[in-house]
């Protein structure tokens, strides 16, 4: 079950079902990292790019590489929580977010307890992603062959 968390936790960074979220600005704020600066003025909209975040190569090491391994009892400690917000950040997170673990943990669990998932010729290997401005889905749909154990 810890390889399955670290798992659910790396296709959570590879492919964030909510690739960006926003928040109004409430009060001006000033930006500056000693590099890049600017002012958000109240009543501004900002988007935050979760998918930018969890596909930078300042916080993740070889961003396009699927390794649940960086989600491993080991490694976990060194993941900057404020580059992994699948399920947003701060008061207004994601009401839903333990649910949706508990849920897709059960059916993981259970698919591969009856099936072998194998590719099939639909299969697109790399998969790639739709060009599609809000949510991620897969441009040839996720197609895989499920094989009966026993
Ligand atoms: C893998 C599944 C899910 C993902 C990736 C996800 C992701 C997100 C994200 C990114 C936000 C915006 C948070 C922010 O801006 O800081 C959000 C908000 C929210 N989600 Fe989810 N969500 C998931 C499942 C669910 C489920 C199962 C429920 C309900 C049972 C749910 C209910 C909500 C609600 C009500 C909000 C708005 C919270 C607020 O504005 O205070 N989500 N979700």
């Amino acid at each position: 079950m810890k390889y399955m968390d670290a798992c659910i936790s790396e296709g959570l960074r590879h492919w964030p079902p909510a690739a960006t979220t926003d928040r109004m600005c409430v009060k001006d704020y000033d930006y500056d990292d000693g590099q890049v600066n600017f002012r958000i003025t109240k009543g501004q909209y900002f988007v935050i790019p979760i998918y930018g975040l969890h596909h930078d190569e300042k916080y993740w090491p070889n961003p396009y590489v699927f390794d649940p391994e960086r989600f491993s009892e080991e490694n976990r400690h060194t993941v900057n929580t404020k580059a992994f917000c699948p399920f947003g950040l701060g008061p207004r997170n994601c009401i839903g977010s333990r649910f949706a673990l508990m849920e897709v943990k059960a059916i993981v669990f259970y698919l591969i307890l009856n099936f072998k998932l194998e590719p099939n010729d639909q299969t697109q290997m790399q998969l790639k992603l739709l060009k599609t401005p809000f949510s991620l889905r897969a441009e040839k749909g996720v197609n895989v062959r499920l094989k009966l154990r026993k």
